[in-house]
């Protein structure tokens, strides 16, 4: 079983596949913590996997609120990670690890893949530049393989980018995030089609259609899917998205 979040589709690409080759089944985070499911009985053998992008170099919220709530019958063979990120992760194997050891869960495997960078909401962040972004896909496309032969045989792995300040970058920045981030600043210019595709790619089912016009109803996680997808670049985060660009995983 594979529980996934993902906002712009890098973390779904990374699920699917894997979810693909080792024959397992995905479940969609957002979707399992709306409807409440959060008990799930194991077969024998079956392998535990978590995907995820890394938001303020830790797991998001909503993965981390989910697995504090989540109970799993049975004795996982394996349980892993993968992560994507656009640069690197911090703590996050730790922070994981000691999540998933609270409700009786070993960690053996974390893995990491870099992908195209999504958070656009503060200066000086901005999408990566076209040729940046095939590069990672490229590569993450190239090491797929390598991490799908290693989940088949239940290794012991570490490969996270940590990057520099780790514990100050994951504990203290990446602690105080969703004390500011909020989808407050987000609007729609007078470029809107209403065409709906926000309130389709959210994944919290945060966006609701008001007179024709997005409106933000307060349980955003900033993933900044309606940014990326809006056809007509018409969805804005205050002043700081002015001028950036747009990006979604697109297979
Ligand atoms: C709110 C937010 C915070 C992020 N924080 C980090 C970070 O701390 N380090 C990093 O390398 N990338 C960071 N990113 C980039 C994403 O982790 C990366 O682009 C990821 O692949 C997006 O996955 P998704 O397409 O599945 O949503 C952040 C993105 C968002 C939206």
């Amino acid at each position: 079983m594979i529980f996934y979040y993902s906002g712009c589709g890098n973390s779904k690409f990374i699920a699917k596949s894997i979810a693909e080759a080792l024959n397992d089944k995905l479940v969609f985070i957002p979707e399992a913590q709306r409807e409440g499911k959060f008990e799930y009985n194991l077969a024998e053998n079956e392998t535990l996997g978590f995907v995820y992008p890394i938001y303020s170099w830790r797991p998001p919220h909503l993965v981390e609120e989910f697995v504090n709530s989540l109970k799993i019958n049975g004795k996982p063979s394996y349980v892993w990670t993968a992560v994507t990120c656009g640069d690197n992760v911090g703590e996050t194997e730790k922070i994981f690890r000691k999540e998933l050891e609270a409700i009786g869960l070993s960690l053996d495997a974390a893995f990491c893949f870099k992908m195209p960078n999504t958070y656009v909401n503060m200066v000086g962040m901005s999408v990566d530049k076209p040729e940046i972004a095939n590069e990672k896909i490229a590569k993450a496309k190239e090491k797929l393989p390598k991490v799908i032969d290693l989940i088949k045989q239940h290794a012991k792995y570490s490969d996270m980018i940590k990057g520099g300040l780790p514990r100050f970058k994951s504990n203290v920045i990446g602690s105080g995030f969703y004390k500011w981030a909020s989808d407050k600043p987000f609007f729609s210019t007078d470029d809107c089609i209403s065409c709906g595709m926000c309130v389709k790619v959210c994944p919290m089912q945060n966006i609701t259609m008001d007179n024709g016009r997005p409106h933000w109803n307060g349980h955003c996680n900033t993933c900044d899917a309606c940014y990326h997808h809006c056809p007509k670049h018409a969805i804005q985060y205050g002043k700081t998205t002015r001028g950036k660009g747009q990006y979604f995983f697109k297979d």
